[in-house]
């Protein structure tokens, strides 16, 4: 088989405890691995860890033990391998559409201006935005706004683009939209991907394969293929094996419990 974009092997992350000198391990001997071109949920319960791996696959967020390597160089820092759709909405409120856009590119070496410009107003068509590139953040919807977040994170044609619930705040109908238009794009740039949320029907909806991770401290403790192929519709919700998919999710998640503080 072709080799891994993404290979975590046995991570392990702590950090700081509040209460105890002893740090408190988040993430215990985690594996995972994610297939060139294709998109890895990772779904668990609120406080499991999901963030704190994806960071740890960015580069933001240092580990203790185990290694993560990103097309075959170990992550220690940020690099140009990954781009990050972060959990909240981060757009500048100062810049504009396209002033965003452009920011996320600006931050990467050597890309000179007009070629910043016509990537970006590129992602920005490809997200549906066009004629919105002047407007600020505050001009435009919830779902617009976290258009621009996708855009943005397209634009930099990062080998892995990593995804934090990023549709978590959206309402229901805009939150198909979006599924679909996701779809469309990582088909487009055939971009690997690494999607976190808590919504099972979106993991199924999505995922080539879907990681189900335990309570803190987090691991991976199961993982499923997808039964349909790369053709991803709609029609795919009817399909009496996405039902069957979603019971057995909603059991082992069942399984798994919330955070508990320390
Ligand atoms: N910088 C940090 N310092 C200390 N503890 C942290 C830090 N970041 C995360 N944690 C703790 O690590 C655990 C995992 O957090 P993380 O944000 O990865 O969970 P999550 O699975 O993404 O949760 P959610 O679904 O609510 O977004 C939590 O208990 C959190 O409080
Ligand atoms: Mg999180």
């Amino acid at each position: 088989m072709a080799d891994p974009i993404v290979r975590v092997d046995d991570l392990v992350v702590s950090f700081p405890s509040r209460t105890s000198k002893t740090p408190v391990e988040v993430i215990s001997g985690a594996d995972l691995t994610v297939e060139r071109g294709s998109c890895v949920v990772i779904i668990g319960p609120s406080g499991c860890g999901k963030s704190t791996i994806l960071s740890c696959i960015a580069g933001l967020t240092p580990y203790a033990g185990g290694s993560i390597t990103v097309d075959g160089d170990r992550v220690d820092g940020p690099d140009d391998h990954s781009s990050v759709v972060f959990q909240h909405a981060s757009l500048l409120p100062w810049r504009t559409v396209l002033g965003n856009v452009e920011f996320g590119l600006e931050s990467r070496r050597q890309i000179p201006k007009k070629e910043i410009r016509a990537r970006a107003m590129e992602a920005i068509e490809a997200v549906g935005l066009a004629g919105y590139e002047d407007h600020h953040p505050h001009q435009i919807s919830g779902g617009m706004q976290q258009r621009v977040n996708l855009a943005r994170a397209f634009a930099v044609r990062a080998p892995l683009t990593l995804m934090d619930e990023p549709f978590g705040a959206l309402d229901a109908l805009t939150k198909e939209l979006m599924q679909d238009e996701l779809i469309r794009l990582m088909s487009m740039v055939s971009s690997s991907t690494v999607f976190i949320t808590h919504d099972i029907r979106e993991a199924i909806y999505l995922g080539d394969k879907i990681l189900v991770m335990s309570a803190r401290p987090g691991t991976i403790i199961a993982e499923f293929d997808s039964p349909f192929g790369a053709d991803r519709t709609r029609a795919m919700t009817e399909d009496r094996r996405f039902d069957e998919l979603e019971s057995s999710l909603r059991d082992l998640l069942g399984h798994t419990t919330e955070e508990v503080l320390t």
